[in-house]
């Protein structure tokens, strides 16, 4: 059974580590979506580690692909490649798909200026120019233009096109100096890179291996097109991305949420805690970006939003996570919005000015999550449990209890 791992709200709920525990029966683990903007984290045995483009399936020795609509820096590749090698985890074979669009540095140049003045929060890795570059189609440059043979000139090319855009990202020297003092970077890192990497598209692969696990970046509230917008990212973070860039097929929709929501940059956010309880909360599940180190908003879960997580997705199942660090906690759920009066159970595509109407709560113990089984949850986690399957039609399949691998309990026979 092929699968596919998405985020559920805006990021960070868990991804990583649920693929690092799926991953084991997969033959290949392709990353679909997004760029260097993600950060993954897994921890096995003391190895904590952190990964922003390389697919998680690594760690378990598994062949790994990056796929077509994945914007690829080719820096954060070798960082990700010399993260897991320092500590055990050398690749045995990773893929790439000629596609694939590359992340150059004027796009983070240019993504950090604009911020500036956008007020995103975006973290500054180039995914918006990248992005604007493969739309405008002329200006991208992909992995394929990388390995061909006239990378300099398509890259001098590329860089007058953008032309006065650039002119204060090249500091200094003329637009033509710039292009080539950048194709010559990008050509040793071509080198660097081609001792570890075999350029294959990624629809042939799928041919080959079976039980592929599809790890996807970002969360649902963040896709280009159903996330909370202006306040989202560039690509596609839905399940969809992967019938439309990879291959349409029945695959098992994995959505991951976490016990409470949390959101990092800007944005509307309903169910946002106050700052205080943030503060405590934050703390309390070692709530910080694993990209930027901000600290992330928290707040209470919002069954509106998890609702059309559920339907945009496909969700098959949910992994709830992180049941640990929030134990003890006062949690309401969100059921429906409301405004003057107003209210509704679908998230409006101007989330403006709604508010998070609460109509459930729970809460759990600390427990000695290893010896919990299904029969001896504890109450308050069996009722958020049974809520999220009514509010959304979807059943949790797993719980995790804590960041490493064995730390997770079916649900679901699976
Ligand atoms: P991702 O971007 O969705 O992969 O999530 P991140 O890795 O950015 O953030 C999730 C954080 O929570 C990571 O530090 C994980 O190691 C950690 N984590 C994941 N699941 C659990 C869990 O069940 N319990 C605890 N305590 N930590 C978890
Ligand atoms: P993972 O895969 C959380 C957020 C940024 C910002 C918005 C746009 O770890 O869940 P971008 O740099 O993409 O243009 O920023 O999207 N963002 C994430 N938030 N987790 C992520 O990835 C994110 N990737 C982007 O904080 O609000
Ligand atoms: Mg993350």
């Amino acid at each position: 059974m092929d699968r596919i791992v998405i985020g559920a709200s805006w990021g960070d709920e868990g991804k990583g580590a649920v693929v690092d525990r799926l991953a084991v029966d997969s033959g290949l683990v392709v990353r679909y979506n997004g760029g260097d903007n993600a950060g993954h984290t897994m921890h096995i045995g003391d190895q904590k580690v952190v990964l922003h483009i390389l697919p998680t399936g690594v760690l378990h020795g598994k062949p790994v692909a990056i796929g077509p609509d994945v914007f690829v820096n080719p820096k954060a590749l070798l960082t990700d490649i010399e993260e897991v090698t320092g500590k055990g985890f050398a690749p045995k074979q990773i893929f790439i798909d000629e596609r694939a669009h590359l992340i150059m540095p004027y796009h983070q140049e240019l993504d950090a200026a604009r911020d500036k003045n956008q007020g995103i929060g975006t973290t500054k890795r180039g995914i918006g120019p990248v992005a604007e570059a493969r739309a405008n189609r002329k200006k991208g440059l992909t992995v394929g233009d990388l390995f061909g043979n006239n990378f300099r000139e398509r890259t001098k090319e590329i860089v007058l096109l953008y032309g006065e855009e650039l002119r204060g990202v090249a500091e200094g020297v003329s637009l033509e100096e710039y292009a080539d003092a950048l194709a010559t970077e990008y050509l040793q890192l071509r080198e660097t890179l081609s001792q570890f990497i075999t350029l294959r598209s990624t629809v042939y692969l799928l041919e080959e291996y079976e039980n592929i696990l599809f790890e996807g970046a970002q969360g649902t509230l963040l896709d280009v097109v159903h996330g909370t917008r202006p306040y989202i990212t560039s690509s596609n973070t839905t399940a969809g991305a992967v019938a439309s860039n990879v291959r349409p097929g029945n695959y098992e929709v994995v959505g991951i949420v976490k016990a409470l929501w949390t959101r990092v940059g800007e944005g509307p956010f309903p169910t946002e805690m106050d700052s205080t309880q943030s503060e405590t909360m934050r703390v309390a599940g070692d709530e910080f970006g694993a990209t930027t180190g901000r600290g992330r908003r928290i707040g209470h879960p919002d069954f509106v939003a998890l609702k059309y997580s559920a339907l945009i997705n496909g969700v098959n199942y949910w992994v709830l996570t992180k049941v640990d660090s929030f134990a003890d906690t006062a949690i309401q759920g969100c059921t429906a919005y409301t405004k003057n009066g107003e209210s509704t159970s679908e998230i409006p595509a101007n989330m403006d000015g709604w508010e998070a109407e609460y109509t459930t709560n729970y809460q759990w113990p600390k427990t000695d999550w290893k010896s919990v089984t299904k029969e001896t949850l504890p109450d308050g986690l069996r009722k958020y449990i049974a809520d999220i399957h009514q509010y959304t039609g979807v059943p949790v399949g797993m719980i995790t209890f804590g960041p490493e691998r064995g730390d997770y309990l079916w649900l679901l026979n699976k």
